[in-house]
């Protein structure tokens, strides 16, 4: 996936080849950072509130002020996405603990944070993967105990992630005492009886703000929906697996393990929520992002 030329960095827009920050800048040194991801449809900035609500909350977790109101994040979104041409995209949007001169664990107060934020143009996604669905592996959740913040401290996720990629899946899905949890970089959705069902909210999973549309859309095609823990045995029993993430809306998963998930194919609720989705983003076109 090919970034867009224009970044924004600490107040300015810039050519990303030239934006350029401290060595000695936390982010860099500890991870000590938070971040989001968020989807332009047609050059609209898509769930800025919630986007921006939550890496808020991901600072507060994190003891760090909040460098920006809603309305100037919504403004460096909007002003990103058309300085990059408009269109589908997504934008990623970093704010680090800030540089200090030194490298202390127990971090000095005053520093100024750290602001940076890209686009990357958003291809449509591959037709199999709507047709056919993708393949999942599981894997043991090695993370730590606060997975409800969005740090940039993703070692854990992108050696979990890789290990799919290694064999060809899309996405690892993860097991912790006999539960799901989610994906490396995805909410997991189960689907059983005619039933959307998610991982409760709490510290072992990112609450998800594409899971919340999801819930949005089942509640206005009528589809019940439940947060409930579910058991690795549901998992592999389930009619339909979905994932549901920032940058592709909902995706089916049709092999779990190298086993079919339900039939082998994308079932009838995915294709309802799928459209519905598309529906909701043609709805929302135009109107403003905040
Ligand atoms: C670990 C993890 N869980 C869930 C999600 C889905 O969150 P969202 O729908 O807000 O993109 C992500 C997104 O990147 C993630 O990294």
């Amino acid at each position: 996936m090919m970034p867009l030329p224009i970044a924004y960095l600490n107040g300015d827009y810039l050519p990303l080849a030239d934006a350029r920050i401290s060595p000695l800048d936390r982010g860099f040194l500890f991870a000590d950072s938070v971040y989001e991801v968020l989807p332009v449809y047609r050059g609209r900035p898509f769930r800025v509130k919630e986007h921006f609500d939550r890496l808020a909350r991901s600072l507060g977790e994190i003891r760090a002020p909040v460098p920006k109101s809603h309305a100037e994040w919504a403004e460096i979104c909007v002003e990103l996405t058309r300085r990059n041409g408009g269109g589908d995209l997504y934008l990623y949007v970093q704010v680090t603990r800030g540089a200090e001169f030194g490298r202390n664990h127990a971090w000095p107060d005053g520093l100024v944070p750290t602001v940076f934020a890209f686009a990357t143009a958003l291809e449509p996604p591959p037709a199999a993967w709507l047709e056919r669905g993708v393949a999942a592996v599981t894997a043991a959740d090695l993370r730590w105990a606060r997975r409800d913040i969005k740090t940039t401290a993703l070692l854990a996720n992108v050696l979990l992630k890789k290990r799919s990629a290694d064999v060809g899946a899309f996405e690892t899905i993860l097991l912790e005492h006999g539960h799901l949890t989610e994906g490396s970089s995805t909410t997991v959705h189960v689907i059983e009886r005619g039933v959307i069902l998610t991982p409760p909210n709490g510290h072992e999973i990112l609450p998800g703000t594409t899971r919340d549309v999801v819930m949005l859309l089942a509640s206005r095609l009528g589809i019940p929906t439940e947060a409930a823990p579910i058991s690795e045995a549901r998992l592999r029993a389930a009619d339909e697996v979905w994932l549901a993430f920032s940058t592709r809306g909902v995706l089916p998963v049709t092999t779990l393990d190298g086993a079919a998930v339900g039939a082998g194919r994308p079932g009838p609720l995915f294709r309802r929520v799928h459209a519905a989705f598309d529906d909701y983003v043609r709805e929302i076109a135009g109107t403003p992002p905040l």
